[in-house]
């Protein structure tokens, strides 16, 4: 284990001092965009202003004969674009992979400074993010980029959801992490078809009783690793989000899978279609009736002490905590979107 001196010492002469606090972002989405093709690139800047993230991807969904022309085209849609305040993402390919080195050393040479975060698929381990890690500083020494490029990491193997915890401590380098519901389904040899949501066949079933039918209802097969995920994340100071939702003409279902994320302390999840794009923006921007409510605690127990009760339910220092982790989350998503603002009321 390093000091914690030597943790936030740049990794290589020349490179950013490593973030000691994450830039507060609203990312209530991270839009992805197959950034091989021309006709969906030349749309990166319009788009753009409707997501909090925009993310070129590289890695899976991308032929294996394109993989060049993302690259260049995400790295064209850098140069192109100002992306005011809403962030610049990419997909690299695995570090297994004939591209990942490239991509690596191509964006960073020619977008390093517009760049936010660079998403790492498959890690399996805390070893993983250390190699890009000191790459990274490498090149952003070489390249004179000014703050460092930031690192999320896929949630998508047995193994990296064994060594969870040290992913999201391996370096002030990372921004957080995603859950890939589809490669983890694979890893851990589930026996689905789907990129995340549930399954008809995992559920619980009544107890049969005299003449009654049996009822059946669907669980979270998901509920598991995004717990252990969000325990990770928020014990490290860094932000959890779900991930891909494949079947995109299901919003109802997509909406249930975000929104129990939402409810279990994700911060945002990924877009594949526009359509995903408003079901994202309305579960993760908070409730304006939760809002309002969580407000009334903060105004009630303005130094977060003490009891009070609120429409008959009990409101002590914890619930003042929750309510602040409410508003808090408001505030930051009205000062990026004036709908939401009004609203809030704010
Ligand atoms: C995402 O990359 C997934 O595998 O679900
Ligand atoms: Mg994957």
């Amino acid at each position: 284990m390093k000091s914690p001196r030597s943790f936030y010492q740049p990794l290589a002469i020349g490179a950013p001092q490593p973030l000691r606090d994450a830039p507060v972002r609203v990312e209530r989405m991270i839009h992805f965009v197959p950034a091989h093709l021309e006709k969906v690139r030349a749309k990166a800047g319009e788009m753009a202003k409707t997501v909090d993230v925009i993310l070129g991807n590289l890695e899976d969904a991308i032929p294996a004969d394109a993989k060049e022309a993302a690259r260049k085209g995400f790295i064209e849609m850098g140069q192109k674009f100002d992306f005011g305040s809403t962030g610049l993402w990419t997909r690299i390919n695995c570090l297994n992979s004939p591209w990942a080195l490239d991509d690596i050393t191509e964006i960073v040479a020619a977008i390093g400074d517009k760049l936010d975060v660079m998403m790492l698929p498959k890690v399996e381990g805390p070893w993983d993010i250390h190699y890009l890690d000191q790459l990274l500083a490498q090149l952003e020494a070489r390249h004179g980029v000014k703050k460092p490029i930031m690192i999320h990491a896929i949630l998508e193997t047995a193994e990296g959801v064994k060594n969870v915890d040290q992913i999201a401590l391996a370096s002030p380098r990372m921004h957080g992490m995603s859950l890939g519901p589809a490669d983890l389904a694979a890893s851990r040899a589930m026996k689905t078809t789907r990129v995340g949501g549930g399954h008809p066949e995992y559920k619980v079933i009544s107890d049969p009783a005299e003449g009654q039918a049996r009822t059946s209802v669907q669980q979270d097969l998901w509920h598991y690793t995004i717990a252990k995920m969000v325990d990770a994340c928020q014990s490290a100071g860094i932000k959890s989000f779900y991930g891909p939702f494949g079947d995109i003409a299901d919003e109802a279902a997509c909406e249930v899978q975000f929104r129990n994320a939402f409810l279990m302390g994700c911060a945002g999840a990924w877009s594949l279609h526009p359509s995903q794009v408003a079901i994202a923006k309305r579960v993760f921007s908070p409730d304006p009736k939760e809002v309002a409510f969580a407000k009334r605690i903060l105004d009630a127990m303005p130094d977060g002490s003490g009891v009070v009760m609120i429409d008959g339910k009990m409101q002590d220092d914890a619930t003042w905590k929750q309510a602040k982790v409410i508003v808090d989350l408001a505030r930051q998503v009205a000062a990026k979107d004036a709908e939401y603002k009004a609203l809030y009321g704010f």
